[in-house]
Formats: C-alpha cells, structure tokens, sequence
C-alpha cells in the first residue's frame, strides 16, 4: 500500500457482521478505519439473540478498542444512514478526527424481516424503509463523500449489494429490488467520479453466515436452531462446498480498495464460493 488511507465502513455494530470484519481488514492493511452503525450494537432482526447474549460485545465501541489494541487508528459514529442530517455529521466526524475520507464501505442493511414476503403480502411502510436504508442511505453517504475523494483525485467507492439484486430472491422482492438499486447506483457513480481517480465497485455476497442470515434462514424455514447441516441443505450447488464467511467479502473490499485494483471499476464481484457463474 502506498499510504494510509481513511475508511468509513457501515453497519459494524455486530461481532460476527460482515461490516466488523470489513473493519478488520481495512485496519489490518493499515488504513485508518472509522466504523458506524445506527445504534452501538446495531439493530436485530426478531430471530437474532439480543447484546444480553454477549455481554462482552459493545459494538463499534469495542471494535473500535480492538482494531487499536491491534496497532490500528480507529474511531466510531453512531447515526441513520438515511437521514441526511446523520449523514453529514458521520462523514463530518470522520473527516475531522482523521483528516479527510478516502474509502467508503456501505454495507449497512436492513433487518431480514423488514418487507419480506411475497409480493401480494409484501407491506409497503417496510418496502419504503427498506429501499430508504439500502438504496437512499447508500446513495447519502456517497453523496457526501464524494467531494473528498473528488478533491484529493483519489478514491473508493465500495458498495455491500448482494448476489438477489442480479437474480430476484423469492419472497424477499423488497430487498432483491433495493440491491439491484444499489448496484445500477455503483456504475452510475463510476462515470461521474472516474476522471476524478474515483473506482466505484459493487459486492455481491452469496449466502454468508452471520447472525442477521442464519436468523433470516430460521425465519425461512420456521426452525429456531439452525445446525451444520441445515446451511450444508442450503448451499447445495456452490463449488467451493461451504457457506461465506464474512472474511471471504473482507478479502474483495481489501483488494478493491488498494491501489492493485485502481483500474477496476463499475463492477459487480461475485463473493458466493463460485455458485453464480456469469
Ligand atoms: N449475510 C449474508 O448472507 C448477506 C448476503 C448478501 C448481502 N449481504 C449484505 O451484507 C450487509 C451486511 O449484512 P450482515 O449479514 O453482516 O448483517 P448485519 O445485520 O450484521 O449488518 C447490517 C448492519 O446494518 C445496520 N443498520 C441497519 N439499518 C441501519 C441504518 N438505518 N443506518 C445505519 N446502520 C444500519 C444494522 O444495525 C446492522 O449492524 C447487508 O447490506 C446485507 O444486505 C449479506
């Protein structure tokens, strides 16, 4: 890496989330790393065990303590992604504490529950906070930071879609619909912002377990345990015979934003163990 960049990276309330392990690995290739969520521990989906499960955990405030127990610069916000306000102030504070915002991680997401079901039962309020945090709050945070990145002629934006938004998800259209936003809004931004020195990637995660999917999964099939050989039912097809991890999506925004991958952008890259093969 040439130097050390700042990175914002959403949706990091979790221990096992995939934003935590972003942070991670963002931290460890030597970036200065500021982690947010909408509330310390984030928000849970009704299936996902409550912070009274792991009291040791205290979210972005003890990631924060670990990516600086590991040597790493570090800071976090708390606040909405889809409220504008909260936005300004998020990016404001990232820019103040370390000087400026390089790398931009939207991978904050809707809870599994919110707008789910098929179409005809589909309620429009979670339709509408649905797309508002997916698609609304990842086109805010980009909008405010694109000026520093624009500014220094360097930049990354890097946005968590997911393997529904290429091929639709059975009775989850709200949230198929809203990454298939998320990646037409990733090649928008990589025409504006590329004579700026600006790439903009979309990932797509097939099935990674965290607690936000193994309790979508036991919402899926009405089971209140989810065991090793439910998830091995679940992802019969993929080539690397295993579920992601959330390290496996960490690897791809690492690479995407280091300077190896500056002549890549407006793409979607697959993390789903080679089961899409487009
Ligand atoms: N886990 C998977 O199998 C999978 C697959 C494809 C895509 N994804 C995507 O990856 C991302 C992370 O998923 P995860 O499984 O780690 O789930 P997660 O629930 O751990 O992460 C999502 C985080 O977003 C936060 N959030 C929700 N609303 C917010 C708001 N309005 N403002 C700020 N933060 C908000 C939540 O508190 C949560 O911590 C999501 O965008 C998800 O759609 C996950």
């Amino acid at each position: 890496m040439s130097d050390r960049r700042v990175a914002l990276v959403s949706g990091c309330g979790k221990r096992d989330g995939i934003g935590a392990a972003i942070a991670r690995g963002l931290s460890a290739a030597g970036h200065a790393v500021v982690v947010q969520d909408i509330a310390t521990t984030g928000v849970k989906d009704v299936n996902e065990p409550t912070s009274a499960a792991d009291p040791d955990w205290n979210g972005v405030e003890s990631l924060v303590e670990e990516l600086k127990a590991a040597g790493g610069a570090a800071a976090y916000v708390t606040g909405d992604i889809s409220v504008e306000a909260d936005v300004a102030r998020m990016i404001g504070k990232a820019v103040e504490t370390f000087g400026g915002i390089d790398i931009v991680v939207n991978n904050a997401g809707a809870p599994f529950s919110m707008g789910h079901g098929e179409i005809d039962k589909i309620d429009p309020e979670g339709w509408d906070r649905v797309m508002s945090i997916n698609l609304r709050g990842t086109f805010l945070m980009c909008r405010a930071a694109a000026p520093y990145m624009r500014r220094k002629k360097w930049g990354r934006v890097i946005n968590i879609a997911s393997v529904a938004g290429r091929t639709g998800s059975k009775s989850n259209a709200t949230y198929a619909a809203s990454k298939a936003g998320v990646i037409a809004l990733t090649q928008s931004i990589a025409m504006d912002l590329g004579p700026d020195g600006v790439t903009s990637n979309a990932i797509l995660p097939g099935f990674i377990l965290t607690t936000r999917s193994l309790s979508g999964m036991s919402k899926k099939l009405g089971k209140s345990e989810i065991d090793a050989d439910t998830i091995a039912k679940a992802t019969p097809n993929v080539p690397m015979a295993r579920a992601g991890t959330p390290e496996d999506v960490a690897g791809a925004v690492v690479f995407l934003a280091s300077d190896a991958a500056s002549y890549i952008s407006g793409q979607s890259i697959i993390v789903d163990g080679g089961n899409l093969r487009l």
